[in-house]
């Protein structure tokens, strides 16, 4: 039987022979998994030998990702923001950039917001990735978890309620902003938000048939934002005015290329906002902010 060190450079062998990128850590990471050791007792237990059952799951993962399949899919969940979320092919995998945006919705609304019991909408929220983290980190705040794909609400149902912040976020079913439910006691239109995050889909659709061949296995509706990849995102900017406070603020996620478009959108519905751009890990210009009132000096 193999033991470890030699299970892990056979694993890390096969993964560069596929042309996986960074094969040695994500043999790592396999052999983590299907051992469900930490990364420092695998350094430690090399000459440990592998038991039949191992060897055949790890062949088995080995056989998957020969067909592309991404690792997250494989496993069923992935590390987003310190927290494990549960993720299926119904939900992008949440991305390391994503990451920043929650660190730019926390610190607006740790720093700027006039209260903290904050109403915040995450529109296009896949597995809850953002809802979540925001629900955890703000505990008075109540967030709307929305997205337009059943199966995906699903998941992030799931993820909800094993980070046990259901009392905090409400997932809603519809285009936008729309699916914003109505106010029962007392009956009235959907509540005024302090804050809207989007992480929308924003690939130009000639550009998904180029994107690496794990991406294209994630949810096209998660990925292709129609021609110029702000399709979706110009339709958010003409709900987002009868939805957003007068002192709220939108944070999107985009492509660095599709600044001047949000700057453009912008200017056309919120004539009196101020406007930023963040940079995201890579430093490029990923999100931009919208800022309708930045109240009284
Ligand atoms: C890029 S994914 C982002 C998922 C998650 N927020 C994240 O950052 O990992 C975009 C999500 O927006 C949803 N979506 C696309 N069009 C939508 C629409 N018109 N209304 C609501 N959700 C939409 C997709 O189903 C998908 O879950």
């Amino acid at each position: 039987m193999p033991n470890l060190r030699e299970t892990l450079q056979q694993t890390h062998h096969s993964l560069e022979t596929l042309n996986i990128p960074d094969a040695r850590l994500e043999a790592e990471v396999v052999v983590m998994n299907v051992l469900r050791m930490p990364r420092h007792e695998i350094f430690a237990q090399q000459e440990r030998e592998i038991t039949p059952q191992q060897e055949n799951d790890i062949s088995a993962i080995l056989d998957r990702r020969r067909q592309r399949e991404p690792l997250a899919y494989i496993f069923g969940y992935k590390e987003f923001y310190g927290i494990n979320l549960a993720v299926t092919p119904d939900v992008l995998i949440p991305r390391p950039e994503t990451e920043s945006m929650v660190e730019h919705a926390l610190f607006m609304a740790l720093m700027g917001m006039e209260t903290p019991q904050l109403v915040v909408a995450d529109v296009g929220t896949g597995s809850g990735a953002i809802a979540i983290n925001l629900a955890i980190h703000l505990p008075a705040a109540h967030i709307y978890a929305i997205d337009n794909s059943e199966p995906a609400l699903r998941v992030a149902a799931y993820n909800v309620q094993s980070h046990n912040v259901a009392d905090r976020i409400t997932l809603c079913y519809g285009d936008l902003l729309e699916a914003m439910p109505e106010m029962s006691d007392p009956p009235g239109p959907p509540p005024l938000l302090d804050l809207i995050v989007a992480n929308l889909p924003y690939i130009p659709s000639q550009r998904i048939p180029t994107l690496q061949p794990e991406v294209q296995k994630e949810p096209k509706a998660a990925l292709d934002g129609g021609e110029d990849g702000m399709e979706v995102i110009t339709r958010l900017f003409s709900q987002a005015g009868n939805h957003l406070k007068e002192t709220g603020v939108i944070l999107l996620e985009l492509d660095p290329e599709q600044v001047p478009a949000a700057q453009a959108l912008a200017e056309k519905h919120f004539p009196e906002a101020e406007t930023a751009v963040e940079q995201d890990l890579a430093h490029l210009d990923r999100f931009f902010i919208v800022n309708r009132g930045p109240g009284e000096e």
